[in-house]
């Protein structure tokens, strides 16, 4: 029997367990989060005997006869300080992490109640943050510092809330104090635990499949095989490349090691494990591929019955040829870059359950009508008996585009007609997952005698890895951006997107275009060195402005500000001892003439305004801007908007969260939507008058599929730019970067920064410190090795904001989506800081020969 107290309550348990899930499951004190379960996070940090530690690292015996604290446990002060500070400086994003950030503040602020900058970063050093750079979290820490050293009576603060305003993020408070819901926090009265036997190999024909000794297991439920899916066994994001297998059938062969082969259910969680290994499956183990090189072999075996080339773009304007003939200066260089993970802070988990005569899922995706979708075909439902509803998601950067759990945990509810949680576990995560594409590229740039560029061409070879996920859109924009924001017409892109027995490859902040982008740009600087100018100079002299063609052909419109970005971080970069630039564009939606709308209801119900958009937040924010965008149109009280979370039955279709478009995409539809109300009010109605009033917004946007004959497609409906510049010490060390961003109309400024600053700082990983381990198509990476980037190796951001004199040209009052344009330009500037430093091109990532990654490859 161990004894405790949790806070302040003296608390027995018989069995020794780990206190983590003692907290989370016996005592449903759920603000402590399951990030890893192996100490590498820091998102379970509650304070034993006041020492902020990690939870999931103690078993009961070891906190027998100590005093436990969660983040539920500190006083009332603490979390109205904490709350008040963490939404006043933006901290706050997925949210994922913040209590456990909180706890630690907590920790440190009992022993040191006014830290240094220094003293908070190091104190927070064991949490990771995956969304916000630490920034914002390190301000809010100091805030609260000093409100609860000055005794700072919480502040009334009235808020605007419209466009522009530093509005208060209206989920703030709950995920800082960890009341917030995310799927794991789900405890349904019945409910199972389901988990997949996944593939021993990544390449194994699957024999025989014996689950007698499973069943026999006391707490087994159920042992689910392909043969009982009711409907189709392929899943798929993209419904015309569904080629995911739900679970790998008898007689099939693996195509990676997540590849799922049965789904056990228990009715114990703790006893999944033993049940699962209990199964026995035969092998006959194959050689996986595990580089483009080896699938492209003429005699390489078929990963997918239609061949090994996924897809294949060809880029063709102008005359590539006789331009770089004709030039005075022309560079050659193979870039190379690497598979790489998107560590969001919350691991996979749905639960599914019976609803009439088809299911609810609990999800925290991307996207609830994809998953809606997907489920229904693999289930042999109509759409509308798989109803979904969206709970907080804890971040996902692209990697929750692809079902994970979701069918899963639909496919155990539908059948055994209970409800089923799935969840992966952080090293199952990593497994499963698409990640972002590895790439190897060669790419040659020429230019004039004075630095104007004149052609280039590229090749492109992208790991897609095991399915096809998002695989063909991301080499697709890899290959649209890989010339850069430059006005030259001369351009030859070619690029293969290629199965291998690796991870899955997909969606990830950038999708494609951070890779091209770091060859590019590494391209530029040789090219300055030859003709004797600077990198910022070369970039200056070649970025384009209004009316202006970009090399894809689309005429650059009337609100861009990539010159002004490039004006705003000059001085930077010229006074810097050591510096390195980059600048770059994102597009803001799916464009290339698909199929893209954004759609919102805005209906008046007991008096409030409700937005309803099916808009999955991951963390940007989304139901804080779209209540700033029906703000700005109705002229209201922020306080009379309810911005709805997603679900099928309330929600219309709004897309996926991808490709910066949300914003932008149902931002416009929310504008729309917003001001037929808006004409209701002027004409005299109030909210109680119009009470159960519906208006429907809908934007779709019209553009160009990729290499259409018209001489200026319309290839995005809009694009975002950015300049940055990464400075060094004369240790080589990251001093600081200075970020220029032209995002049109900026919704919620500290957000913004707040979006920038996280992406540079996944920026930083992919450039100097992260590193997706695998091993012959077998993945080696855990948690604490991916080389995420902690609170004190960060250096300063300096970012500001740059925009047209024609800002609001263009849709939803002008505003850009900036999610994924923030990760672009921050590796090449590293590069290019290196380059400097010491005269040496890094064509490899990450990089090495800094203080970051000392060996050599
Ligand atoms: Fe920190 Fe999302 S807010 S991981």
């Amino acid at each position: 029997m161990y004894s405790f107290t949790v806070n302040g309550q003296p608390v027995t348990c018989e069995e020794d367990k780990e206190l983590m899930h003692f907290l989370r499951d016996d005592l449903r004190l759920t603000g402590t989060k399951d990030g890893c379960d192996s100490g590498a996070c820091g998102a379970c940090t509650v304070i034993i005997n006041g020492r902020a530690s990690k939870s999931c690292l103690f078993s009961l015996s070891k906190v027998d006869g100590k005093d436990v604290t969660t983040v539920e446990g500190i006083s009332q002060r603490q979390k109205d300080v904490f709350a008040y500070a963490f939404a006043k400086t933006g901290a706050v994003q997925c949210g994922y992490c913040i209590p456990g950030f909180v706890v630690s503040a907590v920790g440190l602020l009992e022993k040191n109640p006014d830290p240094s900058e220094k003293d908070i970063r190091k104190g927070i050093r064991a949490n990771i943050c995956r969304c916000t750079g630490y920034v914002k979290i390190i301000e809010g820490i100091q805030l609260a510092a000093q409100m609860l050293r000055e005794e700072t009576p919480i502040p009334e603060e009235p808020a605007e809330g419209r466009l522009g305003d530093d509005f208060k993020r209206v989920d703030a408070v709950e995920k800082t104090l960890g009341t917030g819901i995310y799927v794991d926090d789900i405890v349904v009265p019945g409910m199972l635990h389901a988990s997949a036997v996944r593939s021993a190999y990544p390449r194994a024909k699957i024999l025989k499949i014996n689950s007698e000794k499973a069943l026999a297991h006391p707490d087994c439920e159920a042992v689910l095989t392909a043969a009982d899916v009711p409907g189709n066994n392929k899943i798929g994001h993209l419904e015309f490349i569904s080629d995911w297998d739900v679970m790998i059938p008898e007689g099939e062969i693996t195509r990676y090691v997540g590849d799922a082969i049965v789904l056990v259910v228990s009715s114990n969680k703790d006893s999944l494990t033993e049940i699962k290994e209990l199964v026995e499956i035969e092998y006959e183990v194959l050689e996986p591929l595990t580089s483009c090189e080896q699938a492209m072999a003429e005699d390489a075996p078929k990963i997918h019955e239609k061949g090994n080339v996924l897809s294949h773009e060809h880029l063709i304007r102008g005359n590539v040829e006789e331009k770089l003939n004709n030039s005075k200066y022309v560079v050659t260089e193979h870039y190379s870059v690497p598979i790489n993970e998107h560590a969001f802070m919350e691991p996979e988990c749905a639960i599914g359950q019976p609803e009439g005569d088809g299911v609810l899922l609990w999800s925290a995706g991307q996207s609830i009508y994809d998953e809606q979708r997907e489920c229904a075909r693999m289930l042999g439902l109509e759409k509308e008996k798989v109803h979904v509803q969206a709970k907080l998601v804890g971040g996902g950067f692209g990697g929750k585009e692809d079902m994970s759990v979701q069918h899963h945990a639909s496919l155990a509810a539908y059948l055994l007609k209970k409800p089923v949680k799935v969840l992966l576990s952080r090293d199952e995560s990593l497994m499963v997952h698409p990640k972002r594409h590895g790439m190897e590229m060669d790419f040659t740039t020429g230019c004039d005698e004075e630095g104007n560029l004149t052609a280039m061409k590229a090749v492109i070879y992208s790991d897609t890895g095991a399915y096809a996920s998002l695989g063909g859109p991301v080499l697709q924009r890899a290959c649209t951006h890989a010339a850069g924001p430059y006005k030259y017409k001369d351009i030859d892109i070619e690029g293969f997107a290629v199965y291998t027995n690796n991870p899955p490859a997909g969606a990830f902040r950038g999708f494609g275009v951070c890779q091209t982008a770091f060859a590019i740009e590494c391209n530029l600087n040789l090219l300055a060195e030859k003709v004797g100018i600077s990198p910022w100079e070369i970039r200056y002299k070649n970025a384009v402005e209004p009316g202006d063609v970009l090399p894809n052909g689309q005429v650059v419109s009337k609100n861009a500000a990539l010159k002004e970005s490039l004006l705003a971080v000059k001085d930077a970069y010229e006074n810097a001892d050591v510096a390195g630039i980059s600048c770059f564009f994102k597009n803001s939606g799916i464009g290339v003439g698909l199929s893209d709308i954004g759609r919102c209801i805005v209906s008046v119900e007991d008096g409030k305004v409700h937005v309803r958009t099916s808009a999955a937040c991951i963390g940007q924010g989304m139901q804080t801007v779209t209540t700033q965008i029906a703000v700005e149109a109705l002229d209201i009280d922020p306080a009379l908007i309810i911005a709805e979370q997603p679900d099928t039955a309330r929600t219309p279709d709004s897309g996926t969260t991808t490709a910066s478009r949300q914003s932008l995409f149902t931002g416009e539809a929310t504008r729309r939507a917003a001001m037929q109300l808006r004409v209701d009010l002027d004409m005299g109605r109030t909210l109680e008058s119009l009470e159960g009033q519906e208006y429907f917004g809908e934007y779709s946007a019209i553009t160009d599929p990729l290499n259409s004959e018209k001489e200026n497609p319309v290839s995005h409906a809009g694009y975002g730019y950015a300049s940055e510049v990464v400075t060094l010490d004369e240790k080589g060390k990251l001093e600081k970067i200075y970020a220029s961003y032209d995002m049109g109309q900026v919704i919620n400024p500290r957000a913004a920064e707040g979006q920038i600053e996280g992406g540079i700082v996944m920026g930083l990983g992919y450039a100097l410190t992260e590193n997706f381990a695998m091993e012959d198509g077998f993945v080696k990476a855990k948690y604490a090795t991916l080389g995420l980037m902690d609170a004190s190796k960060v250096p300063p951001i300096d970012t500001s904001f740059v925009a047209a004199k024609d800002i609001h040209e263009g849709l939803a009052y002008g505003i850009k989506g900036v999610g994924e344009l923030s990760t672009i330009p921050t590796a090449p500037a590293v590069a290019g800081a290196y380059h400097a430093f010491d005269g040496e091109l890094r064509n490899v990532l990450p990089i090495v020969n800094t203080p970051y990654q000392k060996k050599k490859r």
